[in-house]
């Protein structure tokens, strides 16, 4: 298994150009279900997370077709309406293929996602969303089977924001009869990209980045080309390294109004930022302020950015308190940062008390998600000595060629086989 070598110590200095969202992509390749003919994505990132995608719906019978940076995508031959357990298992986002399975072919069994290292992350609201419109919805074996003649619409009220959950209903809606109203909708960018595609589709929606989404049922979609945004995960990682190695970087090709919660951040703990239309540049200064963040759904501070914070405060001057409010098991890059030298406790399970020290130490460490690996990354970078990463899997689920970006702005960084 791959690992990552950082020998920390260096600022970083140029410029990185940040890649297509994989949580833009995963719904807008997912949406191609609701179609007879071929869509065509551009800036579609190459991670392993777009490749499970890709592998469900070939397995559905959908054709796939990648070249460069472009995906085509006809679901015009779909065969098959269960996604099996083992590709299912690998990406807990392939939940997204049930509400346009359901919503065009009246019928669809996709196997229930597990539990995850972050979290339970329970998909109830995506199912009673799904009865809400007439779907017969039955657990069974492991599968849930979704089952309706045509889905009627109406109003859906979510408990809480859910990003799939939004993401899955609008799928179902746009091909239900008559109107649907999704109120208390999650408003990420990744929601309004996927609701700009449907619309370009020739679906009806008003709404999208607000907590009411409408949605008036038509009979068809048409293919079409869709851009996916930029990584505003990706935009902030780097802009969190960037202030945390006391560099100075312009990332480039990103839409600063999407990470705006991690800029106001950054700012408050001390680093200089010039906000142009699309591209940050960011200055780290000597001394980083300790600051506390509460995750929250956007526009707030996202809980995909916590674990990259949490490695920039373990060097604050000072003392903050991190509040994970969406996972409720996502501080287990703590542990591995505390073998780093870092001083962290947690408390009533999602409260991180971290008390800034002077230097983190180099220290094999292992990535437990996704994020907590990009954290880990950063630390790398900014302790003294070499640490050796290891679990990289979790990062190419959802980092492009991190290592290359990292080190084309002058980390000494690399993957060991
Ligand atoms: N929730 C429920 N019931 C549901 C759905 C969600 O209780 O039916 C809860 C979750 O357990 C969580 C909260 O609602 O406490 C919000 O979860 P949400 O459904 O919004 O998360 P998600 O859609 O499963 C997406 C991203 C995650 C990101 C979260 C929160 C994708 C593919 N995944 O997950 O991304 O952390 O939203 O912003 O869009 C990542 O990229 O590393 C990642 C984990």
């Amino acid at each position: 298994m791959d690992k990552i070598q950082i020998t920390g110590g260096r600022k970083l200095e140029g410029e990185v150009s940040i890649s297509g969202a994989k949580n833009a992509a995963l719904p807008l390749i997912a949406s191609s279900i609701l179609i007879e003919g071929t869509c065509r994505f551009n800036n579609v990132p190459d991670l392993m997370d777009i490749k499970s995608i890709k592998l469900l719906l070939e397995d559905l019978g959908v054709t796939c077709h990648s070249e460069g940076r472009y995906l085509e995508v006809d679901g015009s031959h779909i065969h098959k309406i269960e996604a099996e357990y083992d590709l299912v298992r690998k990406m807990r986002a392939s939940i997204l293929v049930l509400g346009p399975l359901v919503a065009r072919f009246g019928h669809a069994k996709v196997s229930l996602p597990g539990g995850c290292a972050i979290g339970a992350r329970p998909v109830n609201m995506h199912l009673t969303g799904l009865e809400a419109l007439g779907a017969k919805i039955s657990i069974e074996h492991g599968f849930i089977e979704a089952k309706a003649d045509r889905l009627i619409g109406n109003e859906i009220y979510f408990d809480t924001p859910t990003v799939t959950g939004t993401e899955n209903l609008l799928m179902a809606t746009v091909l239900a009869k008559g109107k649907s109203v999704l109120r208390n909708a999650a408003r990420e960018p990744e929601v309004v990209c996927l609701a700009n595609a449907l619309i370009k589709m020739g679906a009806k929606i008003e709404g999208a980045g607000t907590a009411m989404i409408k949605i008036e049922g038509v009979d068809k979609l048409h293919p079409c080309d869709i851009n996916i945004i930029p990584d505003r995960i990706e935009t902030g990682t780097f802009m969190v390294a960037a202030a945390a190695t006391g560099g100075n970087i312009l990332v480039k090709d990103c839409i600063p109004e999407n990470i705006g919660g991690v800029i106001n951040k950054l700012k408050a703990a001390g680093a200089e930022m010039d906000i142009f239309e699309d591209s940050i540049r960011v200055k780290g200064k000597e001394s980083i302020k300790s600051v506390d963040i509460k995750t929250l759904p956007y526009p707030g501070f996202p809980t995909d950015m916590q674990a990259q914070f949490m490695a920039l405060m373990s060097i604050a001057d000072g003392n903050c308190v991190i509040h994970e409010s969406i996972f409720e098991n996502r501080f287990m890059h703590a542990n591995e940062l505390l073998r780093m030298g870092a001083d962290i406790s947690i408390s009533q399970g999602n409260y991180a008390m971290v008390k800034g020290v002077e230097k983190l130490q180099a220290a094999p460490v292992m990535a437990s998600d996704l994020r907590a690996s990009a954290s880990l990354v950063i630390a790398g970078l900014i302790a003294q000595g070499t640490t050796v990463i290891s679990r990289v899997y979790h990062m190419d689920r959802g980092y492009e060629f991190i290592e290359k970006k990292f080190a084309a702005l002058g980390a000494d960084i690399a993957r060991i086989k």
